[in-house]
């Protein structure tokens, strides 16, 4: 079953609570704006493509809700009954959900791309009447083309998902063959970058799936990814779920493992890839980056096009969330680890630093170092 999905009667969302993974299989349903927000913010939905996705189908319910015979007339300070009005509260509910988290691209990328379809469909219905300038598309009409484009964006995922799979095991077979591998080929990922955290195949996870699909043997080492443990939680239910080999480690454990020779490469996923490569990812990844380079490891950055934001020109350009302190003093504790009121510093991401990237795998094919001119390239060619 998807774990992101339009209701079926269109007007909520319905996901997998991530969040209670893995001991909980629940799906929750979210109607209202707050509730979607919190989803975002919870991190029961979470995941750079999976928040986008989620965002779009957000939207999409949302604008059925406008449709209502006493549709909600005003959100966040925009109201009316027109096109123009249906419009303004959208843009003002895209507004809320795009500020939920600061750091994925995809969550403001989705946002646009629904936002800009009503508006597409607002001047059709003007243009197929011209002699009524101001004609009104109609809520229906309005919200049809939100459903629409969140239904292509979530489609879409998932084919960007399988290409970024497909050059990754090529990639990888051929670098491990390169090496002398033989065995099961060792691979290092960190926080989750698989199927919760987009669509079918997921990045990192990709060609570790499509490989088991065809037979190539992966050994994965999964870090527990301190402070939200989504690598303990999602990613080794995920490849356990799939009958792939894993092997959980603390996040400190990574160095240990890179010196045994056990990883082949490292495998993570982006939340936003600046125009010269630096990329956002989960808290630790740059730390990995670093060792990998140490070790003469490969490491290699997986994630769709709609990660990559060209408007920020560095790393230092990419807003990085931070969450509350709360997380790493107690959660997933019966008690406490910390004196009560130690200050914490608790980012949630990190960026890593172009030259340490290995390629950026898309689903349009691998860039490499210098980023600025093969992102700039990969960019160019899909206009
Ligand atoms: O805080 P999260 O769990 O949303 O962080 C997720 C990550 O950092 C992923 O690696 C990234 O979003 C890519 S998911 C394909």
């Amino acid at each position: 079953m998807e774990h992101i999905r339009l209701s079926e009667a269109g007007d909520s969302v319905v996901i997998l609570d991530q969040s209670l993974l893995p001991l909980e299989e629940k799906y929750i349903e979210l109607t209202t704006l707050e509730e979607m927000e919190g989803a975002i913010k919870k991190l029961q939905v979470r995941g750079a493509p999976a928040i986008g996705i989620f965002a779009g189908y957000a939207l999409a319910a949302l604008s059925k809700q406008q449709c209502r015979p006493k549709a909600i007339s005003s959100c966040c300070g925009a109201s009316g009954t027109s096109d123009e009005g249906f419009v303004q509260i959208l843009q003002a509910q895209g507004e809320v959900l795009k500020a939920a988290r600061p750091t994925a691209v995809n969550l403001s990328w989705a946002v646009d791309r629904v936002l800009h379809a009503v508006r597409v469909e607002m001047f059709r219905a003007r243009k197929e009447d011209p002699m009524r300038p101001n004609a009104n598309a109609g809520a229906r009409r309005l919200a049809e083309a939100a459903a629409r484009e969140a239904a292509a964006i979530h489609e879409e995922d998932k084919a960007m998902c399988k290409a970024i799979a497909e050059h990754g095991l090529t990639e990888i077979q051929k670098v491990s063959a390169e090496g002398g591998h033989s065995g099961p080929i060792g691979i290092l990922t960190h926080c989750n970058a698989g199927p919760l955290a987009t669509s079918e195949y997921g990045t990192a996870l990709g060609p570790i799936l499509l490989g088991e699909e065809q037979g190539v043997d992966f050994h994965v080492f999964a870090d527990e990814t301190r402070p939200l443990l989504q690598g303990a939680r999602l990613t080794t239910y995920e490849l356990q779920k799939a009958g792939v080999d894993v092997t959980l480690i603390c996040d400190n454990m990574a160095s240990s493992v890179m010196q045994k020779g056990l990883i082949q490469a490292v495998f993570v996923g982006c939340d936003r890839v600046a125009a010269n490569g630096d990329t956002a990812n989960k808290i630790g990844t740059s730390g990995l980056a670093v060792l990998a380079k140490h070790y003469g490891i490969p490491f290699y950055v997986l994630g769709p096009s709609s990660s990559i934001d060209l408007n920020c020109p560095t790393g230092a350009d990419i807003p990085i969330e931070e969450r509350d302190p709360e997380e790493i003093r107690s959660k997933f504790y019966e008690k406490p680890m910390a004196p009560e009121g130690v200050s914490c510093f608790n980012p949630s991401f990190d960026v890593t630093d172009a030259a340490l990237i290995t390629g950026i795998i898309t689903e349009k094919g691998i860039c490499r170092y210098p980023y600025t001119e093969s992102l700039g390239a990969l960019t160019e060619a899909s206009k």
